[in-house]
């Protein structure tokens, strides 16, 4: 199954003392979903902002909260996250034992259910929650920071879980280092969401934006189009998208 490419600027790089200002700027800059990067401070070494942090912008946009929680444990706060309005909410399959039992919780909230893979995760984690889930968020870097340079390792893990998804309406999702230059790479692999957060808040406001969502958009696209390489002997290596641009 063929789904859109969709954008999901990652507001953990807007500046956070014109929040507000910075979402409708992405609204306007033609964002498909707003992606949160909530952390704790102990499932990952930073910490970012929490549930009435998403309440307050909530209000501001009718595009799709893409919550990605980076904590540990996620079970106690799935509610207060469900209640602030996020939309999908993603949950970390190294966060805890349970990922089964998160992942109905996340459901039975009424909301779309993903699990993220750190870079070291292997893509066995999620055969048996294949029905599950609607999103499957693969980490190009280590969770934690905004601004880390893109894993080409994980191209290989993006093929394959392309690949166990097969016909199910899961989106696969990219999330770090993206940008207009491996778009096209992580495109041809098989991602379809690409979240990206330096490389949207770059420049000033709505115009810069749109421009840097759109190349991005625009080599995704590109990437996609080219035949998808046979993994076992030629992966399409992230340099190779400038020359589709
Ligand atoms: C990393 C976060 C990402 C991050 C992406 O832990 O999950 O969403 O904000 O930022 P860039 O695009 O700058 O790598
Ligand atoms: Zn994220």
């Amino acid at each position: 199954m063929t789904r859109e490419i969709l954008i999901a600027p990652s507001i953990l790089a807007a500046d956070f003392a014109r929040l507000g200002e910075e979402i409708a700027a992405i609204d306007a800059a033609g964002a498909d979903w707003i992606h949160c990067d909530v952390m704790d401070g102990h499932f990952v070494p930073n910490i970012s902002y929490g549930a009435d942090v998403i309440k307050a912008i909530r209000p501001l946009t009718k595009k799709v909260f893409d919550v990605h929680l980076m904590i540990a444990p996620a079970d106690p706060y799935l509610e207060a996250f469900a209640k602030a309005g996020a939309d999908v909410i993603t949950v970390h399959a190294e966060a805890g034992v349970h990922l089964d039992r998160s992942l109905q919780a996340i459901r039975a909230l009424g909301k779309q259910a993903g699990v993220s893979l750190c870079p070291a995760t292997p893509e066995s984690v999620i055969e048996y929650v294949l029905d599950r889930i609607d999103l499957v968020l693969v980490m190009t870097v280590n969770p934690g920071f905004g601004g880390q340079s893109f894993l080409e390792s994980q191209l290989e893990k993006i093929r394959r879980i392309r690949a166990m998804i097969g016909d199910r309406p899961i989106r696969l999702e990219v999330d770090g280092g993206i940008t207009r230059d491996n778009a096209a790479a992580v495109a041809a692999a098989g991602a379809d969401t690409l979240v990206a957060g330096s490389a949207v808040f770059r420049g000033n406001g709505s115009a810069d934006y749109a421009g840097n969502i759109a190349a991005i958009r625009i080599a995704a696209e590109a990437g996609r189009v080219r035949k998808l390489p046979d993994s076992s002997t030629q992966p399409m290596r992230a340099g190779e998208s400038a020359r589709l641009r």
